[in-house]
C-alpha cells in the first residue's frame, strides 16, 4: 500500500514548507516537492498543515483504583485519541501491592489485546518493592520488555504511594539500566493530614480536594525528587507540573544542567480552581491530582513550556463517568475519584490557544505534543517527526475547521468533557498510523486491533526504524 500526501504545509519541530510526502507500507520513504509518483491513495492537503501523529505520554486507561476502574478501555481511549491526532501513548501499567512487574504487565498486555488501535508503550508504576517486585525484576524491563520509564507516585498513601527509600532505591537502578524515573511529585503524608483535618471539620465539598492540597505540597516533593534525582544520578521526569512552586525548582534544576525534565498537562492552562466550586456537585468534574489551581498558575505555565523548563505537554486522561462513578464522593470529596479524559482535545486546545492565541509557534507545538515526548521517552525518530524512515504516523490538519468541544460528539466513553462548549478552529481531518488511514471523514476506517506495542529504547537512545534497525543489526 502507498499513500501520497499532496502539497501540504509540512510543519515538524523545526521545519515549515510545502511538500508531498510518499509513505510506502508503514514508513515515509520520501518528501519532496511536487512528487511524480503513483500511488494507492492520494490524499489532497492543499492549505492543510501536515504534521506528526502527536504522542501523549501519560495516560491511565482501564487502570483500576481505589474500587473503581477508568472508563475508557484501549478501544474507546484510542478511538478517542486517534480523532485528536495522536497515533502513539504510553501508559501507566500499575503494579498491583505484591504483584511481580512481569505480572503486572502481562495484564495490562491484556487489556489492549484485540482492541489496539494506534501504538502504545508501557511505564511501570512501582508501588511495592517489599514483596513481589524485586529491584533485580526492575533492572531487567528495559531489555526484556522494552519498559524503559519507571514511575513512582509520592501521593496517594491510601494506594500507590512509595516511601523515599522506595523512590530512591528505584532511582539508583535506573541510573544503572538508563531507565528514565517519573515522578506524582505531592507531600502525601502532610496531605494526609489536611484532608483528615477538612473531613473531621465536615468539609466535604469538591473544593476541599484543592484546599487539602496546596502548591506548596507539590513544590516541596518536586525538589525532593530533583535532589534525590541527583544524589542517585538518574535522569528525571516530573509528571503533571501545575503550579509555580513546582515550575521554580525545575527551571532552577535546567539552568543547572541538570538531567531533570517537566510535564504540564492540557487542563492546567485552563480550568482553575474556582471550577470545583461550581454548584450541584460539578466541581467533582474538575477533581483530579495535582488539583486545579489558582489562575496565576496559567501564565506561568505558557511561559514554561514556551521556555523549556516544561519539555512536554500530555492529557493525564483518566477518564471517569460523573453518573455513576464521580458520585462516589458526594458526601466526601476525598472518594471522589481522582482524573478527566482529555485524550481526545489536546490538539485543539494547544493549536487553538497556544498557537493561534499567540503564545506558541507552530513547530514548539509540534516539539511539546509529539517530538519531545517521543525523544523522552524512547520513540524518537521513529514517532514523533516527519523524516524519510520514519513510521507513517501522519496528521493532516484543516487550520480552518470549526469545531464545537462536546461530550455529545467526542469519542471517550466519559459522560463530559472538561472543555465543554469550547469553541475552536483547527482540527485533524486525516489520521494515519504507519500509513494506515485511521480518521476521515470524521469516520473510524480503521479496525481494532491494528495498533502495536512498541519497545522503546532507552532514555537518550533513538528507537530505529525497525527497517533500518534490522539491516544495521
Ligand atoms: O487525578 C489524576 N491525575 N489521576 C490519575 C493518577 C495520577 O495521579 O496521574
Ligand atoms: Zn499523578
Ligand atoms: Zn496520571
Amino acid at each position: 500500500m502507498s499513500v501520497l500526501i499532496k502539497g501540504g504545509r509540512v510543519i515538524t519541530a523545526a521545519d515549515d514548507y510545502v511538500a508531498d510526502i510518499y509513505i510506502e507500507g508503514e514508513r515515509i520513504t520520501l518528501i519532496g516537492e511536487s512528487l511524480d509518483l503513483q500511488a494507492d491513495k492520494v490524499i489532497d492537503a492543499t492549505g492543510k498543515y501536515v504534521l506528526p501523529g502527536c504522542v501523549d505520554p501519560h495516560t491511565h486507561l482501564e487502570m483500576p483504583w481505589r474500587g473503581e476502574t477508568t472508563i475508557d478501555d484501549f478501544e474507546s481511549g484510542q478511538t478517542a485519541a486517534a480523532f485528536g491526532g495522536t497515533t502513539t501513548h504510553v501508559d501507566f501499567c500499575i503494579q498491583g501491592k505484591g504483584q511481580t512487574f512481569g505480572d503486572a504487565l502481562a495484564a495490562w498486555h491484556a487489556k489492549r489485546e484485540g482492541k489496539a488501535l494506534i501504538d502504545n508503550g508501557f511505564h511501570i508504576a512501582v508501588t511495592d518493592l517489599r514483596e513481589g517486585g524485586t529491584l533485580e525484576e526492575l533492572a531487567r524491563l528495559p531489555e526484556e520488555h522494552g519498559v524503559t520509564s519507571y514511575k513512582l507516585f509520592m501521593a496517594y498513601k491510601d494506594s500507590l504511594m512509595v516511601d523515599d527509600e522506595t523512590l530512591f532505591r528505584t532511582m539508583q537502578v535506573a541510573a544503572k539500566t538508563g531507565a528514565l524515573v517519573m515522578v506524582h511529585a505531592e507531600n502525601g503524608d502532610a496531605i494526609e493530614v489536611l484532608v483528615a483535618e477538612a473531613l473531621a471539620a465536615g468539609n466535604t465539598d469538591p473544593i476541599y480536594h484543592a484546599l487539602t492540597r496546596p502548591p506548596e505540597t507539590e513544590g516541596e516533593a518536586t525538589n525532593r525528587a530533583i535532589q534525590l534525582a541527583r544524589v542517585a544520578g538518574a535522569a528525571l521526569y516530573v509528571v503533571h507540573v501545575s503550579c509555580a512552586e513546582s515550575v521554580e525548582p525545575l527551571a532552577l534544576a535546567r539552568e543547572k544542567g541538570w538531567n531533570v525534565h517537566g510535564e504540564t498537562c492540557t487542563q492546567y492552562f485552563f480550568i482553575d480552581q474556582t471550577y470545583l466550586e461550581r454548584p450541584g456537585f460539578e466541581g467533582a468534574k474538575y477533581v483530579y491530582t495535582p488539583p486545579p489551581r489558582d489562575k496565576a498558575n496559567q501564565d506561568v505555565l505558557w511561559n514554561a513550556v514556551r521556555t523549556d523548563i516544561l519539555s512536554a505537554i500530555s492529557t493525564d486522561h483518566c477518564a471517569y463517568l460523573f453518573d455513576g462513578q464521580k458520585d462516589a464522593g458526594k458526601d466526601d470529596f476525598s472518594q471522589i475519584p481522582n482524573g478527566g479524559p482529555g485524550l481526545e482535545n489536546r490538539l485543539h486546545m494547544i493549536h487553538e490557544f497556544g498557537v493561534r492565541g499567540g503564545k506558541i509557534s507552530l513547530n514548539r507545538m509540534v516539539e511539546l505534543l509529539a517530538t519531545n515526548p517521543a525523544k523522552l521517552f524512547g520513540l524518537y525518530p521513529r514517532k514523533g517527526t516527519l523524516a524519510v524512515g520514519s513510521d507513517a504516523d501522519v496528521v493532516v490538519f484543516d487550520p480552518d475547521k470549526q469545531l464545537t468541544i462536546s461530550a455529545a460528539t467526542h469519542h471517550s466513553r466519559s459522560d463530559y468533557n472538561l472543555y465543554e462548549g469550547t469553541e475552536v478552529t483547527g482540527s485533524p481531518e486525516v489520521v494515519l498510523l504507519r500509513g494506515n488511514v485511521l480518521v476521515e471523514n470524521g469516520q473510524l476506517v480503521a479496525k481494532p486491533g491494528i495498533g502495536r506495542f512498541i519497545k522503546r529504547a532507552r532514555f537518550g537512545e533513538e528507537l530505529k526504524p525497525e527497517a533500518l534497525a534490522a539491516a544495521s543489526a
